[in-house]
């Protein structure tokens, strides 16, 4: 059977696309993207996800508690059967119940080499900062902000000429590279953790 994949988004949407792209060329192979979900209303990636024809439903945030609006999330990728959550932009911490759900089963997205530049606009982070290489990271998602443990990360150099717009640019090509990369390792089961680390393993099935 099939696993089956929900994603989460809040915007754009080019981290999807790229998984649809992945899940569609055969490179995650057999998955199905069963649900897309926004938290908010006239995002690009529910436009993308519905011209691809891919389910979609839109649960504004707005104004709700954490966990209240999480149960309702829940219950929506509960109903779609789905065996692995990926975060693609979606702009909200997950609350404990949430995280308890899906076990080692939440995967994020970020644009920057965790454990440096966590939260928001880490691309401008970098570049005020000076480093001379930046990147992204995929990681399992605990409670707090861009934290649990890394999955994969890819590197690229920060050059005197690069503006926030160009380093976003070249992060971005990674992140659709590592995002699925990272995708069928996990559902591939093969890796295990060892307290942060996250160890690849040559053979299928050693972790479930
Ligand atoms: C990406 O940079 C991702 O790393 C971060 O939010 C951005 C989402 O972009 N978490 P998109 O919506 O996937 O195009």
């Amino acid at each position: 059977m099939k696993k089956r994949i929900g994603v989460l988004l809040s915007g754009r949407g080019s981290n999807f696309e790229a998984l649809a792209d992945s899940v569609a060329a055969g490179r995650i192979p057999d998955a199905h993207i069963a649900i897309v979900i926004a938290n908010r209303e006239g995002t690009q990636g529910i436009e993308r996800a519905n011209a691809r024809g891919i389910a979609t439903k839109v649960i504004p945030s707005r104004g709700l508690e954490r966990e209240a609006y999480d149960r309702q999330i829940v219950a929506v990728l509960r109903e779609q059967q789905v065996d692995l959550v990926c975060l693609a932009g979606y702009m909200r911490l997950l609350s404990p119940y949430f995280i308890q759900c899906f076990p080692q089963r939440i995967l994020n997205i970020h644009p920057s080499l965790l454990p440096t530049f966590p939260g928001l606009e880490s691309q401008r982070q970098a570049l005020e900062y000076g480093v001379k290489f930046a990147g992204c990271t995929v990681h399992f998602v605990d409670e707090n902000l861009d934290a649990g443990p890394i999955i994969l990360q890819a590197v690229v150099p920060v050059l005197d000429t690069d503006t926030s717009d160009t380093l976003s640019e070249k992060i971005l090509r990674e992140e659709h590279r590592i995002y699925s990369e990272a995708v069928k390792i996990i559902l591939d089961g093969r890796f295990k953790i060892e307290g942060r680390r996250v160890i690849q393993l040559a053979n299928q099935a050693a972790h479930r």
